[in-house]
């Protein structure tokens, strides 16, 4: 068997997955299953870097691990697994902390605006997330990670906390400890803004829902959502236009929910107003969405089966995560355990 290169990416179950992680991420990973070794985690501890609610971490999580599926990650194929049921990301984190520079956390874009926003709230959780996304990846000895722009910063953070504070430190030069991941970039797609901005990422933590469509939202909302969505006064959308943001990510999302290029979406849509835009869009959505809910409520009538996945997922993951936070320890001079 040829080794195929490994990925790793996660998402936290923070409210409900949107347009956005499905067109920008998740979609593409369906596609990584052929011809990559995938691991797909529920990153639940990165979930509360902010404050959270207690009662509805558990089946966020469910839900997040019960949407990849519907979203079409094989559990045959890939291991999917969440991130708090394999100890070793928290105690390699910590290993990862002793290492890495305070300053180098602290010039996170990331970090430097959920900050802003939280005032002075914020946890050295939130500062430290760069290292746990870091030790995620670093114990799977991930070759690549699909990352979007917004990531891109931690990526770089971990290739770098692996390469100079692990490597160049605790190991022989052509022997490394860690692998140095590689950001995989995603084509067309990868960026769905906000419905009620066109210039802002559609975004979990943004407070307004109607700014963006859950994956689970029933027909009747996503047609109100998609009809109070920001337009602009002109006629006929088009892609491109720097002053139309709106209309250049709508008319990509009717492409990429409507399976039609983006050449002849625009040609269709060229000549048409918003009134008549809105409601086809709206009938893409619904149309694209309906087969994944429908396996999402099939998948959560049978728990026992979304558990299993689980633990199947759980001991191949500890399996690869044990070894590599085994070979760290050893080479940081720890006591092995008898
Ligand atoms: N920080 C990532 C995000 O918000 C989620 C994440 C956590 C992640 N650990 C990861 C992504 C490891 C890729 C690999 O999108």
């Amino acid at each position: 068997m040829t080794l195929r290169p490994r990925v790793l990416s996660g998402v936290q179950p923070t409210g409900s997955l949107h347009l956005g992680n499905w067109l920008g991420a998740i979609r593409n990973w369906v596609q990584l299953q052929d011809s990559h070794d995938t691991f797909f985690c529920v990153v639940d501890l990165h979930a509360i870097t902010v404050p959270h609610d207690p009662a509805l971490l558990a089946e966020a999580t469910r839900r997040t691990a019960a949407l990849y599926l519907a979203c079409g990650i094989d559990p045959q194929r890939s291991t999917v697994f969440v991130q708090s049921q394999v100890p070793a990301h928290s105690e390699l984190t910590w290993l990862l902390n002793c290492v890495t520079p305070l300053n180098w956390l602290e010039r996170m874009i990331q970090f430097k605006e959920k900050a802003r926003k939280q005032g002075d709230n914020v946890s050295v959780g939130l500062l430290d997330y760069p290292v746990l996304m870091a030790a995620d990846i670093l114990l799977y000895d991930a070759d690549l990670v699909p990352v979007g722009e917004d990531q891109k910063q931690h990526l770089e953070l971990a290739r770098d906390i692996a390469q100079q504070r692990i490597n160049a430190r605790f190991a022989p030069e052509d022997q490394p400890l860690l692998k140095v991941p590689e950001p995989l970039i995603l084509a067309e797609g990868a960026r769905v803004m906000s419905l009620i901005d066109g210039r802002c990422k559609m975004s979990k933590s943004e407070p307004n829902e109607g700014s963006r469509l859950h994956l689970l939202d029933p027909p009747e909302l996503i047609t109100r959502k998609i009809k109070r969505a920001k337009t602009d006064p002109v006629m006929g959308l088009e892609f491109g236009n720097p002053e139309r943001p709106e209309a250049d990510n709508l008319l990509g999302l009717f492409a990429l929910l409507s399976g039609k290029t983006r050449d002849t979406a625009a040609a269709e849509c060229a000549a048409m107003g918003w009134g008549q835009f809105k409601p086809l869009l709206a009938e893409a959505a619904v149309a694209a969405l309906q087969p994944l809910q429908e396996r999402y409520a099939e998948i959560r009538r049978d728990e026992a089966y979304l558990s299993e996945v689980l633990r199947e997922g759980k001991e191949r993951a500890a399996a690869v995560a044990t070894a590599t936070l085994e070979r760290v320890k050893a080479a940081l001079g720890f006591l092995p355990a008898a």
